[in-house]
């Protein structure tokens, strides 16, 4: 028999739903991006995130379902983001989630956005199984992981100021290249000579397999700023492929210490960021030099979608974790070890 989940996703700027067959197999995903709506303000703007994830959650969830060719009643659970990720966003979700599940009376499985994201790799990598070490950069997150079990994790390093992603997005916001930045500067890099500017890789004192990308980014605004003053143009592409460069390389550096401290040989990227072309390259290159095996799911799956919440449920599904009517959003919720 096979367990097929119902997976809605609304934590940010993007309003998915999925339906997974045995936390593998994809038999829809509808996603829903605000993008072009946001970029007008050269940012995701809450509110406005909100109400555009309750116009369209409804036709998003129907899409899914007619695209898996299932009613509500043939699924085996419904399964919803519930944080961490902004409130008001989350809050649709949640509530669609608990509506259609109490109507057709199927369990309700909250998950975690993070854990979310690292089991997209497990859509198109049935070999990939815990233990292995994982890398998750995004928006809002920046981990490394050791996945001990399903579900189950040891936090290595996390960054201590800004996600990578989030500095992705700075950066292209100071040298003019809009929201969203991280596609943007993966583009205007391929342009450029990542080599002309040198920016410091920040280490964090005492935490070695830690981040900062805070330094990153000022450094990158002093940059403008010198060049400003000093009436120098500017290379954009060579400014935007620097910056990547100095983000890469400390993402690439800290996963390739840590699988050799830790003797694992096996690494799972996930997260928006794990489809910036440079990280894939350099990443690939690091562990073909090293002799470790490399999963990242296709960049469909890094971005935000509800299919890898749906492979997450799954895991927590067959655990036997339920949740109860009273779940809620939780905007600030932490990766838990267990
Ligand atoms: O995982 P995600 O869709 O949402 C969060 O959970 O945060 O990640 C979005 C982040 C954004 O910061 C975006 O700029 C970044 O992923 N991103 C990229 C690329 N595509 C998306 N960063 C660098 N290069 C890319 N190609
Ligand atoms: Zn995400």
């Amino acid at each position: 028999m096979s367990v097929d989940i119902l997976a809605i996703e609304t934590s940010c700027d993007e309003t998915a739903c999925a339906v997974v067959r045995d936390g593998r197999e994809v038999l829809s995903n509808v996603i829903y991006t605000q993008i072009d709506m946001h970029t007008e303000f050269g940012g995701v703007v809450p509110e406005l995130a909100s109400r555009a994830h309750i116009d369209k959650i409804n036709y998003v969830v129907q899409k899914a379902l007619n695209d898996a060719g299932k009613t509500l009643d043939e699924v085996d659970a419904v399964a919803v983001t519930y944080g961490p990720g902004l409130v008001g966003a989350l809050l649709v979700g949640v509530a669609e989630a608990k509506a259609m599940a109490w109507a057709a009376g199927k369990p309700l499985i909250g998950v975690h956005h993070i854990e979310g994201h690292i089991s997209a790799n497990y859509i198109e990598h049935p070999e990939l199984t815990p233990p292995y070490l994982g890398l998750i950069v995004s928006g809002g997150h920046t981990h490394l992981v050791v996945v001990k079990d399903w579900s189950k994790y040891r936090i290595l390093g996390r960054t201590v100021d800004d996600a990578a992603g989030e500095a992705f997005d700075k950066v292209a916001r100071a040298i003019g290249l809009g929201y969203p930045g991280g596609p943007k500067i993966d583009r205007e890099a391929k342009n450029g000579d990542a080599m002309a500017v040198h920016f410091p890789i920040a280490h964090v004192n005492g935490s070695e397999y830690d981040f900062s990308f805070s330094g990153i980014k000022s450094a990158v605004l002093n940059y403008l700023n010198h060049a400003q003053m000093a009436g120098d143009s500017v290379n954009r592409a060579d400014l935007a492929a620097s910056f990547q460069k100095a983000v890469v390389d400390v993402l690439v550096e800290h996963t390739v210490r840590a699988a050799k401290d830790l003797k694992i040989d096996r690494i799972g990227m996930a997260g928006g960021v794990a489809s910036n072309s440079a990280l894939r390259a350099a990443m690939e290159d690091a562990c073909s030099r090293e002799g470790f095996e490399l999963f990242i799911p296709s960049p469909i799956f890094c971005t935000d979608n509800a299919a890898m919440i749906g492979v997450a449920a799954y895991h927590e599904y067959m655990a036997g974790v339920r949740s109860g009517w009273d779940l809620n959003a939780v905007p600030n919720l932490k990766l838990e070890e267990r």
